[in-house]
Formats: structure tokens, sequence, C-alpha cells
């Protein structure tokens, strides 16, 4: 535990990856733990452009309700630490997230990458035009384009679909080049994703992982803290000890 306080004390770049389990301790649930998000849905009925173009009132029902847990849901000490630790890194840090509740970004993460997407947005279907979803109170989905009128989807990657090229770029970028990985809260078994601490530990990084569970890229981590994201993330980087 030590060196990899030192290591992350000392380390120039830091590159973090977290998963649905950062936000597990707001309150959100996560996808594949008991009480996951896809108990009882099929990933294929909900979160696929063939089940939006099926059944988009369906989609929008289940993004709906997310999107308001979400907005009353609260960064917790793990957002906050990971912003605290963005501050002493500046330049060197960047927050690559799998999750799509905006959390880190309210938490004030700048230096940010949302992979995956973010749920309090909508893009448009017909000009691609983003804009954020009114409050949940005033929300009767599906949204339309300010700009052209169009109807609007979530602004989520869904599967089967691409990645934003530049943003998968920019977290291959940091892992490549990180002297410290640290991956949070995920399962580590959705591609791209799950193979940035792969790339930072064959890169030379000294990779990190915080997760109650081991996951497939636990044999590969210098450490590996069986904890949550905030008591993991307070025990290699919390400042005042
Ligand atoms: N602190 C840290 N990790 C936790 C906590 C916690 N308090 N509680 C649960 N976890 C861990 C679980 O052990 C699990 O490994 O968080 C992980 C959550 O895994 P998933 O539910 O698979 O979420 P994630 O890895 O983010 O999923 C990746 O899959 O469904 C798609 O697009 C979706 O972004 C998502 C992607």
């Amino acid at each position: 535990m030590e060196e990899a306080r030192e290591r992350l004390q000392r380390a120039e770049r830091v590159a973090v990856l977290t998963g649905a389990g950062v936000s597990a301790e707001s309150g959100i649930p996560t996808f594949r733990g008991s009480g996951g998000l896809w108990e009882g849905f099929r990933p294929e009925e909900l979160a696929t452009p063939e089940a939006y173009a099926r059944d988009p009132e369906k989609v929008w029902r289940w993004y709906a309700m997310r999107y308001a847990q979400v907005m009353q849901a609260k960064p917790n000490e793990a957002h906050r630490l990971l912003v605290e630790l963005e501050r002493a890194k500046e330049r060197g840090f960047l927050l690559v997230t799998q999750n799509v509740d905006g959390l880190h970004a309210r938490a004030g993460n700048r230096r940010l990458v949302e992979l995956h997407g973010n749920i309090t947005r909508a893009r448009c279907e017909r000009c691609g035009h983003r804009q954020p979803l009114p409050p949940p109170d005033d929300f009767t989905p599906p949204p339309i384009c300010e700009r052209c009128g169009g109807r609007m989807r979530p602004d989520v990657v869904w599967f089967g679909e691409f990645l934003d090229a530049d943003h998968l770029a920019q977290a291959e970028r940091a892992f490549m080049t990180a002297d410290v990985a640290l991956v949070v809260g995920t399962s580590a078994v959705v591609e791209p994703a799950a193979s940035l601490g792969r790339i930072a530990k064959s890169a030379g990084a000294y990779l990190i992982e915080v997760n109650p569970e081991p996951t497939p890229l636990t044999p590969l981590a210098d450490l590996s803290l069986r904890t949550s994201a905030s008591e993991g993330l307070r025990a290699v980087w919390r400042q005042d000890g």
C-alpha cells in the first residue's frame, strides 16, 4: 500500500478509468451486480439502436427513469477524491468514465472523457445536435431538437454502436503514457474500456484497481484493493493521512 501511495504522490501522469461502482455509493445501481440495472431487463431490449427503432417510447421510459434517479443522486466521496486528484495533477490527469450519470462533471472534474455518453443530454437523430434534457419533472420524452425540430435520442453509446473516435484515442493515449493507472468500480468486461488497464500495464504504468470483487484485470494489477471506491481512493490518495 505504501508503494502505491508514493507512486501516486510522485506520478506526473495519472489516468483513471471508472465504472458504475464509483456511483454505487451515490445510490445508483450498477449494471451487473446484484440489484443491478440489467436485472429484469436484457440489454438487447433497451440499450441498442434496434431496440430504440422497435420501441422508442419503451427505451425513453427506461432512460427517463434513470435520468430522474441520477438527478436525485449526489456525488459521493469517491467523486470528490477524484476531483482532488485532478487538481493535484492538473494537465497530467485524465479521468475516463464509462458512467453516463454525469456525476464526475457535477463533482467538478474537467479533464474528463465520458466514453459512453451522458443520460442528462439528448442527441438529435436527424442533425446530431446535442442539448441537455429539461428538469425531470418537466420532461416528457421524446425531446425535440431545438435546432431542427427532429426527434432526439439519449446521448449515450448503445451496444453495437461505435464510441467517439476522438474520445477513445484520448483515453488510449492517456493510459499508454500514464505513470500510474487507477481502475475503479468496473467489472472490466465491456470493451474497449476494459482494455485500458492492460494497455497501461504493458506500457509500464503502475496499475491500481479498486473493486470489492475481483475482475479479469485483478491478476495484472500491482495493487488490487478489495474495497469500495471511496475506501480504496482514500487509502491511496487521501492527503491528510
Ligand atoms: N465501489 C467500487 N466498486 C463497486 C462498488 C463500490 N461501492 N459496488 C460495486 N462495485 C463494482 C462491482 O464489483 C462491479 O465490478 O462495480 C462494478 C460494476 O460493474 P458493472 O455493473 O459491469 O458496471 P461497468 O463496469 O461500469 O459496466 C461497463 O457496461 O452495461 C454497459 O455501458 C454500460 O458503462 C457500462 C459498461
